[in-house]
């Protein structure tokens, strides 16, 4: 199949890039780092979580940030919400779409968002009927579609059926997340191949998180699948605080720069995208996780 002409990013930096960061960050540093994505042409953000802040501490802020926020027409800021009262949080704080995430893995879903898959699916099913109430459209992630830190190999059928649930309970898109990143190319395709089966290929995102390096060589095989939508995190900052060991995403510059070279457009301006990355690592005070901001800062 023939590259897409076009791919949709999806910046998941300020929610997934910094939920697992021990060191406290205002609210101000998250909203000019929104500011500045933006601004560099990202026209989907994921901006904050409604959790439960004891289990997520750095996420307790999100209503600030998204109160915080100037919105700018045409940019989705979302928001990821496990339950009926994370959405309400939510929709107070101003989201303009949500969430929903569940696992292909049993073990990761009970110590991600303590209930089986089956119990997170019914938990989900209130949050729809209040997104869909509010006009708010709601994407669905699917954890572990590679391998699961607890149990190791995950079927891709496991994954094909809780995608065919997602997508008939009103999820427009479902985002397949390799959250320890350990899944090579040849994974990555029998997952798609497995989804496509009861989603079509126009409504599945990839989430890959870099652990293992092969996030690039991944997002190319699923580009070759027709996947037109990845998801990525600025300075490839993140990671999941149920996932031990786990890498940020795939950095948004390294993304940006192989889609310059293949010639698929973006909307994305990768200068103005490396200075937002350079202002959150100076923030954090941490070198940055794009090869290709390091490349390019060498004096
Ligand atoms: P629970 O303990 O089963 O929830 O947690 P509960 O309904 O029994 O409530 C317990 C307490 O939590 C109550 O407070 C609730 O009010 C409160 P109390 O009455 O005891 O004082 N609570 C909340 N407070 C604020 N906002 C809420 C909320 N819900 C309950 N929304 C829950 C269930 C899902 C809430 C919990 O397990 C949780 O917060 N987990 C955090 C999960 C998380 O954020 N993980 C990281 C993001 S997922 C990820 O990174 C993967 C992804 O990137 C894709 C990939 O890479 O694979 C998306
Ligand atoms: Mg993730």
């Amino acid at each position: 199949m023939p590259l897409p002409k076009k791919v949709r990013i999806v910046e998941v930096g300020p929610r997934d890039g910094l939920q697992n960061e021990p060191q406290p960050i205002s609210a101000a540093v998250k909203i000019e780092l929104i500011e500045r994505l933006a601004d560099a042409g990202i026209r989907y953000i994921e901006a904050g979580s409604f959790v439960n802040p004891q289990w997520v501490p750095q996420m307790a802020g999100s209503d600030e940030v998204f109160r915080g926020i100037v919105p700018r027409p045409g940019v989705s800021y979302a928001a990821l919400t496990p339950n009926l009262k994370g959405f309400e949080r939510a929709l107070a704080a101003g989201a303009n779409e949500v969430a929903i995430f569940a696992a292909a893995s049993e073990t990761f879903s009970q110590k991600n968002i303590n209930c089986s898959i089956d119990a997170s699916l019914d938990r989900f099913a209130p949050v729809m009927a209040a997104a869909s109430a509010a006009s708010l459209p709601v994407r669905g992630y699917i954890s572990c579609v590679a391998g699961c830190p607890y149990e190791g190999a995950v079927s891709a059928d496991k994954v094909r059926q809780v995608a065919e649930r997602l997508l008939q309970m009103g999820c427009y898109e479902i985002s397949l997340g390799d959250t320890i990143g350990v899944g090579t190319p040849a994974d990555i395709r029998r997952v798609i191949e497995a989804a496509t089966q009861s989603v079509p290929i126009e409504q599945l995102a990839v989430h890959l998180h870099d652990t293992y390096g092969q996030a690039l060589a991944n997002i190319y095989a699923s580009l070759e699948m027709g996947v037109a939508v990845v998801d990525s995190a600025i300075a490839g900052l993140g990671g999941c605080p149920y996932a031990k060991g786990a890498s940020g995403n795939v950095a948004t510059e390294d993304l940006v720069y192989m889609l310059n070279g293949l010639g698929i457009e973006h909307g994305v301006d990768l200068d103005k995208l490396l200075a937002a990355g350079r202002y959150i690592t100076e923030q954090l005070g941490r070198e940055s996780g794009s090869k290709v901001a390091r490349a390019l800062a060498q004096p």
